[in-house]
């Protein structure tokens, strides 16, 4: 029996989120059987770099640990990302994290950049974060160097708050500088309204 068979009973029905659709991709539960697809892509060290939790080099045993965790509590949701084909092409998720309010975070893989995909799934995500889930307002971060997760939080009216230092495990613990932007209820509504990319389907 591996570690995936012994644990993965134990997650609730009730803590798995809903599959959210948008125009191009999925975002669904993590399953079991995503390890071998999430490993070459989370495992990619520019990947890695950009994120605060996730090691490096990434094992297999890593995905596991991972994926048998995903969804047990109902504070901590996690998606995988897939185009509609199926093709796991990257992950985020929202929940505690740093700050006063629920934190989005997210990652695809290197040959999956460029296509807007961030950018599209971030906004079902907090959607569904607003919607489903009621909160009132959501963090976001990205390291300094990272202006490309940058922009997608802005694209969905994230606004900058300030800067902290952030450890990050791929790099031993080293804290680097980052960047922290707020995103409130009501400026979430309002951009909705006028952003004509990325229409949210709730289908
Ligand atoms: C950051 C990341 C999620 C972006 O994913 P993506 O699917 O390529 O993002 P998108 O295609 O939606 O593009 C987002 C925006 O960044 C812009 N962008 C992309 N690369 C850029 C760069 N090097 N410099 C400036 N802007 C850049 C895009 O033009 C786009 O802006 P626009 O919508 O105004 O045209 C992806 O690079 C990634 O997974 N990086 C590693 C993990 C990570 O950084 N996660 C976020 C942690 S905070």
């Amino acid at each position: 029996m591996t570690l995936l068979d012994r644990i993965a009973p134990a997650i609730l029905p009730e803590n798995r989120p809903p599959v959210l659709k948008t125009e191009r991709l999925v975002l669904r539960a993590p399953r079991l059987d995503d390890a071998p697809a999430l490993v070459p892509l989370i495992g990619d060290r520019r990947v890695a770099e950009n994120l605060s939790r996730v090691p490096h080099p990434y094992s297999l045993k890593d995905a596991e640990t991972f994926l048998a965790s995903a969804n047990r509590n109902d504070e901590q949701v996690s998606f995988v990302v897939t185009l509609h084909d199926g093709t796991l092409v990257g992950g985020c998720g929202v929940g505690p994290f740093m700050g006063e309010h629920p934190e989005i975070g997210y990652w695809y893989g290197v040959p999956h950049w460029g296509r807007g995909y961030a950018t599209e799934a971030a906004r079902a995500l907090i959607d569904y974060a607003f919607n489903d889930r009621g909160y009132e307002a959501l963090e976001g971060g990205a390291r300094v160097t990272n202006p490309a997760s940058r922009r997608v939080l802005e694209n969905c009216g994230y606004v900058w708050t300030g800067v902290i230092l952030l450890p990050v495990r791929a790099l031993g613990g080293v804290s680097v500088p980052a960047d922290r932007f707020r995103l409130d209820r009501e400026r979430w509504l309002a951009h909705v309204e006028t952003s004509a990319r990325y229409p949210i389907n709730r289908s």
